[in-house]
């Protein structure tokens, strides 16, 4: 007899995922030194350094500032250009990460600059899909307004994108879109297969005594255990709003925040600061959902996602699990 699937097991975007523990984008590069840090067989996937047409060599330092409730960064989209990822990256990590989910993040200043670096990748093996950053807040695109606040810019990346390639198409929101509903649709009408929710939202620490910005370009992108509530928030309110699947990114660093991501509806999490501080980190939250899985008598995570009480309505009483709302149920396979 085959022993029970583990809880953490599930089937998205036609791929199986032994964990829903995924590394965010710029936090691991393309995967080199996770190798030698973590046990690949508790990775879910990654999600490399977004990739540009041109090499770009970033912002000044300091690029990156922690404070006590997470950190901020602006690193201007660093990346070699999608020529050496196509020479050099994307091989390396057809050979070295077999077994790990690994889409390939795009940025860029237009939809054709989008199209572009995905038709230059798309026909390279190894890798599952493309995630569409189109929520830097540290890019200098029209004064840093990222392709996500305005809905007909996001539309036409996306469906530009979607005529080029069949594979599955993340596209990454922001945190701070006045309402997500317009950008939730034109993700999904122009071709989506995803949503990742969110983001960094913008940001500025000071320091007190030389009144300088603690970062070389000045503001930048907060994250970190202060996201978790925005990211919880945005990732249930587009749960009301589609049937994608979601990807929930914020402030994950325990097996119980991912838990809160999955109530509000994601089917996978990402993990970003808190793979700075513990490069380990999404080995240990795997392992922790898993126990909490156990002490909860959760067997699969379709039991988890979309199930959150939320509101006046949702009762104090019963069991986590009773699912409330009469929304499109997440698409989950499993
Ligand atoms: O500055 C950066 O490279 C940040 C990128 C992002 O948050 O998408």
């Amino acid at each position: 007899m085959n022993p029970p699937p583990d809880v953490l097991e599930q089937t998205l975007f036609g791929a199986r995922f032994t964990s829903p523990v995924l590394l965010a984008a710029g936090t691991c590069g393309f995967g080199e030194a996770i190798i030698e840090v973590m046990d690949l067989a508790q990775l879910g996937g990654l999600v490399t350094k977004s990739v540009t047409v041109e090499p770009r060599w970033g912002n000044p330092a300091p690029r990156v500032a922690e404070f006590p409730a997470g950190m901020v960064n602006s690193i201007g989209l660093a990346n070699p250009g999608v020529e050496a990822v196509r020479r050099e990256k994307l091989p390396w990590i057809r050979d070295h990460l077999q077994d790990v989910r690994v889409f390939v993040s795009v940025a860029g200043h237009t939809p054709g600059e989008y199209a572009d670096v995905v038709g230059r990748l798309d026909d390279l093996d190894g890798f599952l899909g493309f995630e569409l950053n189109l929520s830097c807040p540290n890019d200098s695109r029209r004064g840093g307004l990222p392709f996500a606040f305005d809905p007909d810019a996001l539309a036409s990346v996306v469906a530009d994108v979607r005529r080029i390639t069949e594979r599955p198409l993340l596209v990454k929101l922001a945190p701070n879109t006045p309402d997500l509903g317009p950008a939730v649709r034109a993700a999904e009408e122009s071709g989506a297969d995803g949503l990742t929710l969110v983001n960094t939202l913008p940001g500025l620490v000071l320091d007190p005594r030389t009144r300088r910005a603690a970062l070389g370009a000045g503001a930048g992108g907060m994250s970190g255990p202060a996201l978790r509530a925005v990211g919880v928030h945005a990732t249930w309110r587009a749960s009301r709003l589609t049937a994608l699947p979601l990807v929930g990114v914020g402030g994950v660093a325990s097996g119980e925040d991912a838990v809160q991501y999955f109530l509000a509806g994601a089917s996978l999490v990402q993990i970003g600061t808190a793979s700075f501080w513990d490069p380990r980190s999404a080995g240990r939250v795997s392992d922790e959902i898993r126990r909490f899985a156990r002490s909860q008598g959760v067997r699969s995570l379709r039991e988890w996602v979309g199930t959150a009480r939320v509101g006046p309505d949702a009762g104090t009483e019963g069991p986590a699990g009773a699912a409330p709302a009469a929304s499109p149920a997440p698409a989950v396979q499993s």
